[in-house]
This record gives structure tokens, C-alpha cells and sequence, in this order.
């Protein structure tokens, strides 16, 4: 349930374990030359003892910079050191940013020591050492300001893979909203629940049914950060949150079934975007839409054939009941527009196919509209992580034409899978400019990597973050 402690300042801590550099420039001459030593090959860094040399740490760790204005190496490389750092006995040390970093390689390389050191241990019996405090020492207060930044983003990161860590148990519909008010009030969000009752009587065919056969009945909570009292314009974000997905009467394999807990990983990161911004006091109005529902199995489950109708007014031939996602958002998009929204991002755990087409490395995006698009490749691009543009063209409407209903929630065949999805999606956006994330490889990763352990990533947490950034 944790990472590192992290702080920035512009002086170095009296005392610490370890210090953090870049390069050998200006270590005792005998600490340089043994890592050097040991910065071969692939190596990114080297701990090295400091054999009493230096009064303040008994271990350096040397660090190869990466390129200045590489902002995934940037955070790699903070992952890198902070998960160097939890294999020895370090309680605080200071990392000594390097001078001249642009702002967005800085703040990367932040996100990565939050991200590197994140550890998920709230059902261990036996907690784990206790976690290190990370002071990043930046050059200047200009820089401090720039790293600072990052913590918010940093704490973003860490929520969103709590919640989707955490099981189906302990993270149904209701516990989601509660934890939604929780942020709400620690990040100063206003928060709105419609419950299975105001939904139903709105008119959310879609998110309704998709939730009504679980015990934990379905809402859509929304979450508003104010930052600009002049205008009523504002930027909706949607997320997924599908808090467990057993596919319904279309019932899913076991294997297909067992990482379910986090098809609600699109609504977390939502709900810890928005937060962020809140925190960060981003200049901008943004509302973000929770789908909240549970995709279960009882004698009232929705079948393949029925026909549902949407906030919009949209009819939907649902014909597999395990596309269920996109039936949550089109309730929660068309929402969105009718509030009155400028533009619509969607993040989801949508598709199988995604894993297809793209793996876990790039984030599949769609738009509808160029600049948005552009941006949030841009927003990607800036923090360190990735997205792909899929394309968007006319034909594959074809793919989810019905000829009983307005549309139909799946695709004819296999064919163009992570589009037919977000097509879908985009129906409800009507002209609005939409763009869409399908996080569902990328969201969650089955080893331990540079930036973590097994389980949630975080990902697409700072670009949102980030886009709004550039909105405001
Ligand atoms: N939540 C799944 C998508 C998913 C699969 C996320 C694997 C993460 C890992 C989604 O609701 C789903 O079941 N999609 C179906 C759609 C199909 C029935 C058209 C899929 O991808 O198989
Ligand atoms: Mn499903
Ligand atoms: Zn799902």
C-alpha cells in the first residue's frame, strides 16, 4: 500500500544512508573509479560502499544519466533507483537531481522513484521493512518547484494501483464510491453518486442492467475539481470501473476470469487524475465519470439479445454479454455530453484485443478529433509513457451496425476488435471531441519490471494528468 517517502528540497539532509548522484563527477577518487568499475555493459547504476570517505552516507549510488530530454529513460532510471535502493539496508537518502534537467525529464524521473519503490502489502500478515524516505535535491528553487509538481502525480500513481490491487471483496461499487468521497475530501473534489435508482430513473439503460444481477448495485459517481470560477466549460474524463468482470451469462474462462478484479482499472485512473489536478490546483473545471458495476451471474442477469436503451435515447442489441464495458460508458459519455462537457477522454480496460494488437509496451489511443488526439500523444510523450493512435475510419462502423437495434455492443467476427470497442464508445460521444484509451495490457504487468512489482502499473495516470495540464 505503499512506496517510498518523497520530498524535495534544495538542501542536502544532514543525515542519510545512501547518497544518490549522477556520474563520478566530484566523488573521492576511490568511490569513482569502483563504479566505474561496475557501470559496464547494460548497467544503469552501481551501489558502491563509500569506505568511510564520505561523512554523510555509507553507500553511493552512481546513476549513468540518461539523455537529457528522455523522459521514459528519466523515470526508468528513478524506478531503476529506487528499487536498487529497497534491496539494502537504506532508511532515508538523498538523491542529488542533476543540474539543467529540463522540467519534464525532472518530473519523470520523480514519478519513477515513487513508482520503482511501490509495494502492495495491505493482506501481508508480516508487513515488509519499512519504507524509505527519498529527498530529491534539485539545484535550485526552480527546479524544486518543477520536481515538487510530480509528488501529486507520484501519489496518483500509487492510489490508482492500490484500488485496482486491491480484490473484488474489498472494492465492489459501494466501498469504490466511498473511497471516491474519501479523496473527494482530501483533495478538496465535489462529489456526486447517482445510485442504481437515480440511474435507472434517468434513463441509464445500459449501466443499469449491466449491474443490476450483483448484490452490490451499480452507480455512476462524478468527481469535479473547480479551478477556473469563470468559465462552465469543462473537460470530462470517463473511466471503466467494472469492479469485477465474470462476463456475464457469457461466461468467462477460468483463466480469462482471474485477473478480473482490475477491469475497474479505467475509473481509478480517473479518480486519481482528477485528484491530482485538484491537488495541483490546475487552473481548469474537470469532471471525471465513474461506471461503477459489478459484471455478475443471477437469474436477472442481462442475455445476449436484449435490447437496451441508453441515456441518449441510443438502443443497443446487446450480443455479448462480456462487452460490458463499453455498455457502462456509453451511459456515462452520454452524460457527459448532456452536462454539457467541451471534450471527452475515456479510459478503460476494454478489450482482449488490445493485448493483440499492440502488447503491454503502447497504450492504444483513439480520437475523433485531431488536436485532442495530437495533445494527448503529446501529454504521453512529455511524462514517459506511450500511446498509439488506432484509426477511426468510417468502415468499421460497419462492425457494430445492428439490424435490430441503433447499434450492437460487439463487432461481426474477431476482426479489428480494439476499434469496434471504441467506435462504440465514440457513437455516444456524438460531435463532442472524444479520445479513448484502452489501458487493459498496459494498466497491469505479470512480472516485476523497472517500475514496480507484479500487479498495476499506474499507467496513463500522468498523461491525463499532464493533458490537463496543457489544457488549463
Ligand atoms: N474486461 C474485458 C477486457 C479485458 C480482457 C481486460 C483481458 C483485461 C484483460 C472486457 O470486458 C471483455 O471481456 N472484452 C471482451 C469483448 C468481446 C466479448 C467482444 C474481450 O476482449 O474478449
Ligand atoms: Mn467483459
Ligand atoms: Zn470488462
Amino acid at each position: 500500500m505503499s512506496g517510498a517517502k518523497l520530498t524535495v528540497t534544495t538542501r542536502r539532509p544532514a543525515r542519510t544512508d545512501a547518497l544518490v548522484v549522477f556520474g563520478t563527477r566530484g566523488l573521492p577518487r576511490a568511490i569513482a573509479e569502483e563504479a566505474r568499475r561496475r557501470l559496464v555493459d547494460e548497467a544503469k547504476l552501481a551501489v558502491v560502499p563509500s569506505l568511510g570517505k564520505l561523512r554523510d552516507a555509507e553507500r553511493v549510488v552512481v546513476v549513468r544519466p540518461p539523455r537529457r530530454d528522455d523522459a521514459l529513460d528519466w523515470r526508468r532510471t528513478g524506478g531503476a533507483v529506487a528499487r536498487a535502493l529497497a534491496g539494502e539496508p537504506v532508511r532515508r537518502a538523498a538523491v542529488i537531481a542533476p543540474e539543467r534537467l529540463p522540467e519534464g525529464p525532472l518530473r519523470a524521473f520523480v514519478l519513477g522513484l515513487g513508482q520503482g519503490s511501490y509495494r502492495f502489502d495491505r493482506y501481508r500478515t508480516k508487513p515488509g521493512p519499512k519504507p524509505v524516505t527519498l529527498a530529491v535535491v534539485c539545484p535550485g528553487r526552480e527546479s524544486a518547484t518543477a520536481a515538487r509538481a510530480a509528488l501529486p502525480v507520484a501519489r496518483a500513481i500509487e492510489r490508482t494501483r492500490d484500488w485496482i490491487n486491491t480484490p473484488a471483496e474489498d472494492l465492489g461499487p459501494s466501498e469504490f464510491e466511498r473511497e471516491a468521497r474519501r479523496v473527494g475530501r482530501e483533495s478538496g473534489l465535489a462529489v456526486r453518486v447517482l445510485d442504481h435508482a437515480r440511474c435507472r430513473k434517468l434513463g441509464m439503460g445500459a449501466l443499469t442492467a449491466v449491474g443490476r444481477a450483483s448484490d452490490d448495485p451499480p452507480r455512476l459517481v462524478i468527481v469535479e475539481h473547480r479551478g477556473d470560477r469563470r468559465t462552465k466549460t469543462f473537460t470530462a474524463l470517463a473511466g471503466k470501473g467494472i469492479c469485477f468482470d465474470t462476463g456475464g451469462l457469457d461466461l468467462k474462462s477460468a483463466a480469462g476470469m482471474e485477473l478480473m478484479k482490475k477491469d475497474m482499472g479505467g475509473a481509478a485512473t480517473v479518480l486519481a487524475a482528477v485528484a491530482a489536478a485538484a491537488e495541483l490546483k490546475l487552473p481548469l473545471n474537470v469532471r471525471g465519470y465513474l461506471a461503477l458495476a459489478e459484471n455478475a451471474v443471477a437469474g436477472n442477469a442481462i442475455r445476449p439479445g436484449d435490447v437496451l436503451t441508453a441515456l441518449d435515447g441510443t438502443t443497443i442489441e446487446v450480443l455479448n454479454t462480456d462487452a460490458e464495458g463499453r455498455l457502462v460508458l456509453a451511459d456515462a459519455v452520454a452524460l457527459a455530453v448532456r452536462e454539457g462537457a467541451a471534450r471527452i477522454i475515456d479510459a478503460a480496460t476494454l478489450t482482449g484485443a488490445a493485448l493483440i494488437a499492440l502488447g503491454r509496451t503502447r497504450v492504444p489511443m483513439m480520437s475523433t478529433d485531431r488536436r485532442l488526439g495530437a495533445a494527448l500523444q503529446a501529454a504521453a510523450e512529455a511524462t514517459g509513457e506511450k500511446v498509439w493512435p488506432m484509426p477511426t475510419d468510417e468502415e468499421y462502423r460497419r462492425q457494430i451496425r445492428s439490424e435490430v437495434a441503433d447499434i450492437r455492443n460487439v463487432g461481426k467476427g474477431r476482426e479489428a476488435g480494439v476499434i469496434a470497442a471504441g467506435l462504440f464508445i465514440a457513437h455516444f460521444a456524438g460531435k463532442l471531441p472524444w479520445a479513448h484509451l484502452d489501458i487493459s495490457p498496459a494498466s497491469w504487468s505479470d512480472g516485476a519490471h523497472d517500475l514496480g512489482p507484479r500487479g498495476a502499473t499506474g499507467v496513463m495516470v500522468s498523461t491525463l494528468v499532464e493533458l490537463l495540464r496543457r489544457l488549463a
